[in-house]
């Protein structure tokens, strides 16, 4: 089995990490290939710290060829795109990927926010498309959503579904609504912890505290969202609330500001805390 993997952010490169871990032949598309190779990199950097940990044996990166061309894509078998998470430039990627790839590729995205069914009216076969939603980190958390559109088939449906188990992963199936099923419940509840931060004058480090020793979570809210990227987040909530009108989904003030001052978190250096 072949995958292709465009975009090799810190989704795709999960994706593709997960892929080359699988022993499966992957293509991993970037605009430079210097973007490639910084993304190969962290790949063999993870997958060296788990041989070195005694979790897997050995791995060969050489299953990961990298390049800029989407025809290099032609013989895959799926194609995952986790680029941009924006409306346009996915339409435009699929109707390409459509045209270079034989009519048997199914042509996954990863979008969290975005509707399947939409990124799939940019093709004219969009019973191929379907979503496959994983989590940050991919390489470590267990869960990936199997998002069945409107016109999606039943082949690619049970395709994309095959291929999150061969991954190692915990798939679920839903259907195209907005959030999905984890994203609707976890986007109002982080929006709410954010709230609850200036309601009850809790500090960033009490809050967390309080959701890892009182619920159970593994990392505090704050801790997440710096590890989601605030502006993942707040595009992510603006497109719930777009939908839903809940609201909850709306991103609280607070987000928004720290987006727009460049706050992102881990990526950036600085969030709720600092890197
Ligand atoms: N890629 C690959 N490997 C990674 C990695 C990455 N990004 N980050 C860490 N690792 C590896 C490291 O090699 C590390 O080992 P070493 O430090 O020995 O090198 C190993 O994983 C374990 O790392 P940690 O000790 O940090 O692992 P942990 O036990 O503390 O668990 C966690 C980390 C899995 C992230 C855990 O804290 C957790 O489950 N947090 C919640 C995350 C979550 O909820 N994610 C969902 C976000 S929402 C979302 O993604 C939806 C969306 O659409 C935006």
């Amino acid at each position: 089995m072949k995958i292709g993997v465009v975009g090799l952010g810190t989704m795709g490169g999960g994706i593709a990490q997960l892929c080359v871990e699988a022993g499966l032949d992957t293509v991993g598309r970037e605009v430079t290939l210097d973007l490639g190779e910084n993304a190969r990199d962290r790949i063999g950097h993870f997958l060296g710290r788990k041989v070195e940990k005694g979790q897997i044996e050995s791995f060969d990166l050489a299953r990961l060829s990298l390049t800029t061309e989407l025809a290099d894509l032609a013989g895959c078998d799926v194609v995952i795109e986790a680029i941009v998470e924006a409306l346009g430039p996915k339409q435009e990627l699929f109707a390409e990927l459509e045209r270079v790839c034989g009519p048997s590729t199914v042509l996954a995205t990863n979008t969290s926010a975005l509707s399947v069914t939409e990124i799939a009216a940019g093709t004219s076969s969009p019973e191929r498309v379907v979503g496959m939603h994983f989590f940050n980190p991919a390489p470590l958390m267990p869960l990936v959503e199997i998002v069945r559109a409107q016109l999606t088939s039943d082949d690619a449906f049970e395709t994309a579904f095959a291929l999150g188990e061969k991954l190692g992963k915990h798939p679920i199936r839903c259907h195209d609504t907005p959030g999905f099923v984890v994203n609707r419940v976890l986007i109002p509840l982080l929006n709410d912890c954010v709230r609850v931060l200036d309601e009850a004058r809790v500090s960033v480090e009490d809050l967390d505290a309080g959701m890892k020793h009182g619920a159970g979570w593994p990392m505090g809210p704050c801790e997440l969202l710096d590890l989601v990227g605030i502006d993942i987040h707040v595009h992510a909530s603006d497109a719930l609330y777009d939908k839903l009108r809940e609201p909850r989904m709306a991103a609280p003030p607070r987000l928004v500001a720290m987006a727009n001052a460049g706050l992102l978190g881990r990526k950036s250096g600085r969030g709720f805390y600092t890197y």
